[in-house]
């Protein structure tokens, strides 16, 4: 059994990070950069403004383009290429949550790389390289700030695919977490699920794996959870805050997967894709709806891991089936405390049969792949677990 661990993001952590932007920069070599972000938070917040002027004092050339909605668009990722290029960009800043630093790595690797950069997501070919990005992070949520990964929708069919590579891996973080206090409770309370669900989903491989890493992986999950409870009621709990941003940062970079046999199962992120592609609800929603239907289908595969899973998160004393459909029931009262959806249902999504078809059409590659590692879903699974969160 081998797992391979690697976390080059240099991560500055702590109030007034973002102070450090010109000197990371500088340390990289940045020469005329791309200062990408989101909607309006950031300008509303003054973070924008504070970091056009620390570029403009350390005499750092840049451009801007903003706009990138959540479940970033793949026309968006075109128009930063092209900006990138016209004006010689060698590096790229990324200002905001998983969408924004997703769209930057796209822009990345299609500044890097010839061809069209949606070849990359559809894995028709493989990014040799990337254009290097820097993170300031304003929401804790995906870990994309440390993580291989970048998801970006296409649409022209509400295609969500994802791209992973160690190329796109950020050269650093900025993680401020008072950055995080102006984010509105429900966007909080879909990354925290979000969070958890990256470690929960490296949990659940089917071969060997080490204690050590159970433990922190559940801790991380109770941390993650009680701090997201936290700064429902109080926004500006930095201790809170800055759990949840280390925690997003940590479930998602590999080390939750240390020791693992595979990856982990990742099922429900896959099948979570094709529903807030479609759909374009909140990832971390999406998440809460497929989560229980998936683990009421699969925990007889191993009841044993969903009750350690339990005993740690939550001090579940019984174990076996018994333990795994208490901790199920624990995830689902965590998911409603926190607000989220829990059935397609819940979320305003009324699914037709043709939507259904096109949801397995999609998660399956057109009949190309399988899911899962705890459990391996054919399209008959999949099918089984979309009409369980229906
Ligand atoms: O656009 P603005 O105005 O900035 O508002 C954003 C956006 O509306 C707002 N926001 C961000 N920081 C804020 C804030 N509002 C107030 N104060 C702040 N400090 O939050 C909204 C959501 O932002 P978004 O970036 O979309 O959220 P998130 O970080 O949850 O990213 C979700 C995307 O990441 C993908 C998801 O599928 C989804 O597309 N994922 C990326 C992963 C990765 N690259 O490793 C892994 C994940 O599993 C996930 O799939
Ligand atoms: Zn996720």
């Amino acid at each position: 059994m081998i797992s391979r661990y690697y976390s080059p993001t240099r991560v500055i952590f702590g109030k007034k990070a973002e102070e450090e932007v010109a000197k990371e920069l500088k340390l990289e070599g940045a020469k005329s950069v791309l200062l990408h972000y989101g909607g309006s938070s950031a300008e509303k917040s003054g973070l924008l403004d504070k970091v056009r002027n620390l570029l403009k004092e350390n005499d750092i050339k840049f451009v801007e383009l903003g706009g990138v909605k959540p479940n970033p668009r793949l026309s968006l990722v075109r128009e930063g290429i092209k900006l990138s290029k016209e004006n010689c960009v060698n590096f790229i800043l990324a200002l905001g949550g998983g969408s924004v630093i997703d769209s930057a790595k796209a822009i990345g690797y299609g500044l890097y790389n010839e061809g069209d950069v949606w070849d990359f997501y559809t894995g028709e070919r493989k990014p040799y390289g990337s254009t290097p990005i820097g993170v300031i992070l304003t929401l804790s949520a995906t870990g994309s700030e440390l993580s291989d990964s970048s998801v970006i929708t296409n649409e022209d069919g509400n295609l969500k695919r994802g791209c992973n590579s160690d190329f796109c891996r950020p050269r650093f973080a900025l993680l401020n977490p008072e950055l995080t206090y102006t984010v509105p409770k429900y966007q909080s309370e879909v990354g925290t699920v979000d969070i958890m669900m990256h470690t929960i989903e490296r949990f659940f491989h089917s071969g060997e794996g080490i204690d050590f890493t159970d433990k922190i992986a559940c801790t991380l999950i109770k941390e993650a959870m009680e701090a997201g409870l936290k700064v429902l009621n109080d926004p500006e709990d930095y201790d809170a805050r800055a759990s949840l941003m280390w925690a997003s940062s940590l479930s998602h970079n590999g080390l939750m997967a240390l020791g693992n046999d595979q990856r982990g199962d990742w099922a429900c992120h896959q099948l979570e894709h094709e529903l807030s592609g479609m759909f374009d609800i909140a990832h971390g929603a999406g998440l809460a709806i497929i989560f229980p239907a998936w683990a009421s289908y699969v925990y007889k595969e191993n009841p044993d891991r969903f009750s350690k899973m339990g005993s740690l998160v939550f001090g579940i004393k019984e174990t076996g089936e018994e333990g795994a459909l208490k901790t199920i029931e624990k995830f689902k009262e965590c998911f409603r405390a926190f607000e989220m959806p829990l059935s397609m249902k819940e979320a305003g999504i009324e699914l037709t049969d043709e939507q259904l078809e096109e949801l397995l059409d999609k998660a399956t590659f057109y009949g190309k792949r399988t899911l899962g590692a705890f459990k391996t879903l054919e399209r008959e699974d999949m099918k089984r677990i979309y009409l369980l969160a229906k």
